[in-house]
């Protein structure tokens, strides 16, 4: 189950990942990914993906989501849009999977779209059952 988000939060941050995807730095795969992510205060932050000629050390869109909303003073993800182009959705890979989980439970809505539309609506409990996460070192975390 996901927490519910709004028509309106979602066409936002659809439109916020399509944007920040168009900025993408993937001259090797040539597969630009967008990602939006609201904090628990309302804002909105973006990310996109950056290769690296070191192919390893290439960041996904959600990670450069991520650092946006830590470094703006956001604790909480709420809310999370990938937008890629592809024959099947463009779900978080499992690193991102996990890197949203440090910042979100089960409920968090993750909403997977591309250039056209809206392509799968899921939670992050359905991407990642039976997570690890800050609770299993006795962080407690306000959900
Ligand atoms: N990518 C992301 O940015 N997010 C994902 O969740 C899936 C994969 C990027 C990494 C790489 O730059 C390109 O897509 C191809 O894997």
């Amino acid at each position: 189950m996901s927490s519910s988000l709004s028509a309106e939060h979602e066409r936002h941050l659809v439109q916020v990942a399509r944007d920040a995807r168009l900025r993408a730095h993937a001259p090797y795969s040539h597969f630009a990914v967008g990602a939006a992510l609201m904090d628990e205060q309302g804002r909105v932050h973006a990310g996109a993906n950056i290769e690296n000629a070191a192919y390893p050390q290439g960041l996904c869109a959600e990670a450069a989501a991520l650092a946006h909303l830590v470094v703006a003073g956001g604790k909480r993800v709420v809310a999370a849009v990938v937008v890629g182009e592809g024959q099947q959705p463009v779900t978080p890979c499992g690193g991102c999977r996990q890197k949203l989980r440090e910042f979100a439970g089960d409920e968090l809505p993750v909403i997977v779209a591309d250039g056209r539309a809206v392509r799968l609506r899921t939670s992050l409990g359905e991407l990642l059952p039976h997570s690890f996460g800050p609770d299993h070192l006795g962080k407690r975390i306000s959900r």
